[in-house]
């Protein structure tokens, strides 16, 4: 690696960070198209101090983690539209000493279920398990790709109103508690939002109660959903997509290349264990 006084600077920020594939990645994707860039990761504590010190240290560009997706929103001096709605930022661009919010997972979202989502017409039964940020990127991105009425069902039915009054103006989301048997035996699609499963052994649902719905996990690694549902021969996908596809339009934010996606798989697919 070449690094000398204009290196421009990229970061990960969040807590926990260690896991982060994000650096692999953008380095692997700098060296590629010969950037004098770096990308590292920040363990933060304290998200103000951080934002501070981006701005006051000139870096480029960042992408922000859990758990300060949420928080970035109100520390950053523009955002723009999507990230406006959701109220999460996931990529953060230093415009001329000004740090502009935008966010991508949606899109990341968009290019892991566009292709299967686009055969589903307004009479389908699309299902998020789960209501917190993620759902609220994953329905958003059903919304922008024409889904019209989405089922969001969660362990706090609470909080899947909340998403539905959110939505209000978009699309209709009926909201309901996470075992409804009865939805979920309706289901032609089945998008897990949950953290279910990143301990590689829990499963969200009981999967025969549906009958042959595509199973999604946004997880990047083959859960046991995935597992159990392919076993049962049902189509499904893994996270993957959703990774690269919110890395790749971070990387077009920040330096206008749209990197090639099957290097940056064959890349991922290498480094999961
Ligand atoms: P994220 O931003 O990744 O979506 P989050 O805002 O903490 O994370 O939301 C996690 C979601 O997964 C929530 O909908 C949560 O349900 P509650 O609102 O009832 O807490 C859901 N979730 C987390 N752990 C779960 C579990 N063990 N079983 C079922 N749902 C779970």
């Amino acid at each position: 690696m070449y690094i000398s006084a204009d290196t421009q600077l990229y970061c990960v920020i969040g807590n926990p960070i260690k896991h982060s594939l994000s650096p692999q990645l953008h380095n692997y994707m700098f060296k590629h198209y010969r950037l004098n860039s770096v990308y590292v990761a920040f363990e933060v504590k304290d998200i103000e101090k951080a934002m501070i010190g981006l701005k006051a240290l000139g870096v480029k560009g960042a992408n922000i983690t859990v758990p300060f997706k949420e928080d970035v929103f109100s520390l950053v001096d523009d955002v723009d539209e999507n990230a406006q709605f959701l109220g999460s930022i996931n990529t953060v661009k230093n415009i001329d000493g000004k740090l502009v919010g935008y966010n991508t997972d949606f899109l990341g979202f968009m290019e892991m279920f566009g292709k299967y989502v686009k055969d589903y017409c307004d009479n389908s039964t699309v299902i998020v398990l789960g209501a917190g940020g993620a759902s609220i990127s994953t329905v958003y991105a059903l919304f922008r790709l024409g889904i019209k009425r989405v089922f969001v069902l969660n362990r706090n039915p609470e909080r899947a109103k909340k998403l539905s009054v959110r939505f209000k103006d978009k699309l209709e989301v009926v909201a309901s508690e996470l075992y409804n048997r009865d939805v979920l035996s309706k289901a032609d699609i089945v998008i897990n939002c949950t953290p279910v499963g990143l301990n590689r052994v829990d499963v969200p649902i009981d999967l025969s109660w549906v009958k042959r719905p595509l199973i999604v996990d946004i997880i990047y690694f083959d859960t046991p959903l995935v597992k159990k549902a392919r076993a049962i021969g049902l189509t499904a996908i893994n996270g993957l997509d959703m990774f690269i596809g919110q890395a790749y339009h971070s990387f077009r934010v920040w330096t206008g290349i749209e990197f090639d996606k099957k290097i940056a798989k064959k890349l991922i697919k290498g480094l999961i264990k």
